[in-house]
């Protein structure tokens, strides 16, 4: 790369001659997305009725485990790689320690059994913490005010195990305990599931942006206090790259950062200190905000979520975790 204050001013450069028409735009442009970076997170419900609407969450749907068979089918058909499934769990069914995330017939499991017999070519990655779970909200159980972390490791492996026997394809464990990766990874091995990958929710932070996921899954009302103590703060960088050889040196097979646009600093740190394979999550916040002000006319939504994709790519992400998922592959697919 020239030094700009060591040379003379090349006075002939024309960066514009590159920009000067579509077909040159597409002849130069650096990064592009595809379906095959997208991930399609799903929330499930109990009972019978195909679909019940995300306020929060303008086109995404808590689906019943039968229709979510429907959505595997069309991720499949619009070229969606991997499905991520989040449950709601019925409230009388949460407890101090969330042990349901135990119940192999839970509604994750369920939905794993009936997707991956329907259209066993499509990726189904798992969230493995028990804040769907817990009467409290936590991600991990709490004593007196604390969250217990190698306790909850423990039954965090336990839910792994549950999850990958459902078939799992893909354990992601996004509660931010220490340790968890090499004690899931153990606990996958020892019983035999050597083949299921884990993508570690490595800098996932403490976050604003959750709220509308948290209405999705039912634990906004339920949460008491933050998650301060666990997820990170979201002033430091250096803390994420600790967080992520860690997990990397635990046995993690990919890395993830969430919330995704604020933090593509992180993603571009990550991608480039480990080289690994590396992911975003456009979370629930981000997917909001981008409809509201689209629902108010003040920005273009096809536009906007075009943009901020493509962005997650410059940044480093091999892939990008997000609600807007089908309408992306929809638009790629509408392109001539
Ligand atoms: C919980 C979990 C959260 C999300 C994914 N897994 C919320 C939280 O940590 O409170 C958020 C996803 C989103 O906002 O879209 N383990």
């Amino acid at each position: 790369m020239r030094n700009p204050a060591a040379e003379p001013l090349d006075l002939a450069r024309r960066p514009r001659r590159n920009r000067k028409a579509e077909w040159v735009r597409r002849l130069v442009r650096e990064n592009r997305i595809t379906t095959d970076d997208l991930i399609w997170p799903i929330f499930i419900n109990a009972g019978e009725t195909p679909r019940e609407p995300i306020a929060s969450m303008p086109g995404v749907d808590r689906v019943s485990v039968a229709e979510a068979v429907n959505v595997a089918k069309e991720a499949v058909a619009l070229g969606i790689p991997a499905i991520a499934i989040f449950p709601n769990t019925p409230s009388h069914l949460r407890d101090e320690t969330g042990s349901e995330a135990l119940n192999p017939d839970n509604l994750t499991c369920r939905a794993l059994r009936a997707i991956k017999a329907a259209v066993p070519g499509l990726g189904l990655i798992t969230d493995v913490a028990l804040d769907p779970y817990t009467s409290h909200g936590h991600d991990g159980l709490l004593e007196d005010g604390r969250i217990l972390n190698d306790e909850t490791v423990a039954l965090l492996c336990q839910q792994a195990l549950v999850q990958a026997k459902a078939g799992a394809d893909v354990i992601a464990p996004s509660d931010m305990m220490d340790g968890r990766i090499g004690a899931i990874r153990a606990a996958l091995d020892d019983a035999g599931f050597t083949e299921v990958s884990i993508m570690a929710y490595s800098a996932k932070y403490a976050s604003a942006y959750y709220g509308p996921f948290r209405d999705a899954v039912g634990s906004a009302g339920t949460l008491s206090g933050d998650k301060k103590t666990y997820q990170m703060d979201y002033a430091n960088s250096a803390e994420a790259l600790v967080e992520a050889e860690l997990d990397i040196a635990e046995g993690a097979d990919m890395v993830m950062v969430k919330p995704g646009l604020p933090y593509l600093d992180i993603v571009h740190r990550l991608k480039s200190t480990f080289g690994m394979p590396t992911y975003a999550y456009q979370v629930s916040g981000e997917y909001a905000m981008l409809h509201a002000a689209a629902e108010r006319g003040m920005i273009d939504l096809d536009k906007a979520m075009v943009e901020t994709l493509t962005a997650f790519k410059r940044a480093g992400a091999d892939g990008i975790l997000t609600y807007f998922a089908p309408r992306m592959a929809r638009y790629l697919a509408q392109k001539p």
